[in-house]
């Protein structure tokens, strides 16, 4: 199948979480990681988040100019089967392409730079990720950084999709058993199911530490 390379890029606590107890977005990245971050954004074809990402966090998911010098936005892509996504979400603004993955008919009305593409669905009555990858690579989409949140992020090293996975730790605990982790979705069956990383570099950053994996498949 041909398909994008895959970069799952997540910031996470000592004790991988990755937003409040709330669901809330809060500052898990330090300067350096977040420079690492938009970066990363400018340099790949594609962002790609999940709806509930959208609807908790609202991001505008542009690279900014006061971290990259001429940036280039990526195509912005959001898997929405049920197209929740608001019209005024930030998201969907004119400031780049948007892409909402949905697998139903969508009568929201957004600007000219979206566009809603029709997905088949998995077994599991969610978009087809294998499907979507050769769709978004013949959109030409070589590069596809996957930002979040848990649901999706577990889909994506589930279905073994991924390629480099940058985990970024911050020295901050937040606690809280239902408070999302880098990969919840519902998890392994038994052990011969176990996803496993190589790891490819350990470094510290600013005040914490950026791990580089690679997945083995
Ligand atoms: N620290 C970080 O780096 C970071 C980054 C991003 C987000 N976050 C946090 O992550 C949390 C949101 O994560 P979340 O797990 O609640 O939601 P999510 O991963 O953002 O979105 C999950 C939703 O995406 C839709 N979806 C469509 N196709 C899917 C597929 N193949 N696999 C999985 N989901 C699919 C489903 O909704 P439908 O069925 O309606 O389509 C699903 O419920 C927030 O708290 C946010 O702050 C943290």
């Amino acid at each position: 199948m041909n398909r994008p390379r895959v970069i799952v890029n997540c910031a996470m606590s000592v004790d991988g979480k990755i937003a409040l107890p709330t669901r809330k977005q809060l500052r898990i990245s330090s300067d350096e990681d977040i420079k690492r971050m938009y970066k990363l954004r400018h340099e790949s074809d594609a962002v790609l988040v999940g709806i509930e990402t959208i609807l908790s966090d609202n991001p505008k998911l542009t690279v900014k100019e006061k971290y990259i010098d001429n940036p280039k936005q990526p195509i912005r892509i959001i898997l929405d089967s049920n197209c929740r996504t608001p019209e005024d979400a930030l998201a969907v603004n004119n400031a780049a392409k948007t892409i909402i993955i949905t697998s139903k008919k969508c009568n929201k009305k957004y600007n000219d730079n979206v566009e809603i593409i029709e997905c088949e669905t998995d077994d599991e009555n969610q978009i087809d990720l294998n499907y979507l990858l050769e769709l978004l690579y013949n959109l030409k989409i070589k590069n596809l950084m996957v930002e979040g949140g848990s649901t999706i992020i577990w889909s994506f090293l589930n279905k073994r999709l991924v390629d480099d996975l940058y985990l970024y730790m911050a020295p901050i605990i937040i606690g809280g058993a239902n408070t999302p982790t880098m990969a919840d979705g519902k998890g392994i069956k038994d052990i011969d199911e176990l996803i496993t990383l190589e790891i490819i570099e350990v470094r510290k950053l600013g005040p914490g530490i950026l791990f580089h994996f690679k997945m083995i498949k």
